[in-house]
């Protein structure tokens, strides 16, 4: 029997290739340009599955020109790049790679805190261009982040492991969320207090966005809500992008209406408001909080293997549209 054909749209490990070439035949677009709307459309054309990363739009038009596919897998937790509602409507099974990103992500959710209130970056841009000639009482003056409080927006696996990260800063925790979580989650994220989001922007030293984009999430930090923190606060973003407005956080960052924004995401992503070259009170870094070599190769496995399992009869472990009617 043939073996079913599937798409992989961007560069991925030569070994989840060979993995993924035992069950398939593969068509892996290696060039690394990203394919448009239409060349994937065209692409897929007679493809089973696909192998797909956050750069790629699976558009309900995409879905609708390609009645033979079955599975859409995405390599990353987030996939507000597929439509789950179209895909659902079409008996196509989305998957995303949750849980074995969670621990990196927050590490860098603490590279990306720690530089932005000690302003790293802007410290060694200074020293790189001979700018740096004696010590000083007043040099580059940050703020703490021990003792201090985190405000956490999105307390999911994510948002709760950068909150036990915050036991050794002796922090206190607040925390917003759809919905409160258990005592027991709460005791294990550093008693992580439940507020109100305007509670939080008015209280947290450090705010924390790790909630998942979708339409109600747009824009949820714009001018109002910056005008809310503290004016010595900071503000980091390792979610995604369109959470935050950019052009409202480059103008509270320009008249230091807060202190500094450490950002991994922005919106329309590679595109980059160059508002953000300008400004020193900023640390920006281009979409790598879950890259670190263990954990991108977890990421791409557990693609692979929820792609195999969908081709294959199986139940692919992190199906995002179980009540799926797949008849294909
Ligand atoms: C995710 O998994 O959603 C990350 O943003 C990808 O790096």
């Amino acid at each position: 029997m043939s073996k079913p054909e599937i798409l992989v749209t961007r560069p991925v490990f030569p070994d989840v290739l060979e993995r993924l070439a035992q069950h398939f035949e593969v068509d892996a677009n290696q060039n690394d340009r990203i394919l448009t709307e239409e060349e994937l459309a065209q692409r897929l054309h007679g493809k089973a599955g696909a192998f797909t990363t956050p750069t790629e739009r699976v558009t309900a038009r995409v879905i609708a020109a390609n009645p033979h596919l079955k599975a859409v897998c995405n390599m990353a937790v987030g996939y507000n790049n597929i439509d789950v509602d179209a895909a659902t409507r079409a008996g196509v099974i989305v998957t995303n790679t949750p849980d074995v990103l969670n621990e990196t992500t927050a590490d860098f959710a603490w590279a990306l805190l720690l530089a932005t209130a000690r302003r790293v970056t802007e410290a060694e841009h200074i020293l790189r261009a001979g700018k740096w000639d004696r010590w000083r009482f007043d040099t580059l003056l940050g703020a703490d982040v021990h003792g201090s409080t985190l405000g956490i927006i999105g307390m999911g696996r994510i948002g709760q492991a950068i909150a036990r990260r915050s036991t050794g800063f002796d922090m206190r925790v607040i925390y917003h969320n759809r919905s409160r979580l258990s005592q027991e989650l709460e005791a294990r994220a550093n008693h992580a207090r439940y507020v109100s989001r305007d509670e939080l922007l008015c209280s947290a030293d450090h705010v924390l966005l790790a909630l998942p984009y979708s339409p109600e999430s747009h824009h949820a930090i714009g001018a109002a809500e910056l005008a809310l923190m503290k004016r010595t606060a900071t503000l980091v973003n390792i979610a995604r992008g369109g959470i935050v407005d950019d052009a409202a956080l480059i103008a509270a960052l320009r008249a230091g209406r807060i202190a500094g924004a450490g950002l991994d995401v922005f919106e329309n992503e590679p595109a980059f408001n160059p508002g953000f070259l300008d400004l020193s009170n900023v640390v920006l870094t281009p979409h790598i909080a879950s890259a670190s070599e263990p954990t991108r190769r977890a990421m791409a496995n557990c693609a692979a293997d929820n792609l195999i399992a969908a081709l294959t009869g199986g139940n692919p472990p992190n199906i995002l549209n179980p009540r799926i009617q797949s008849g294909k």
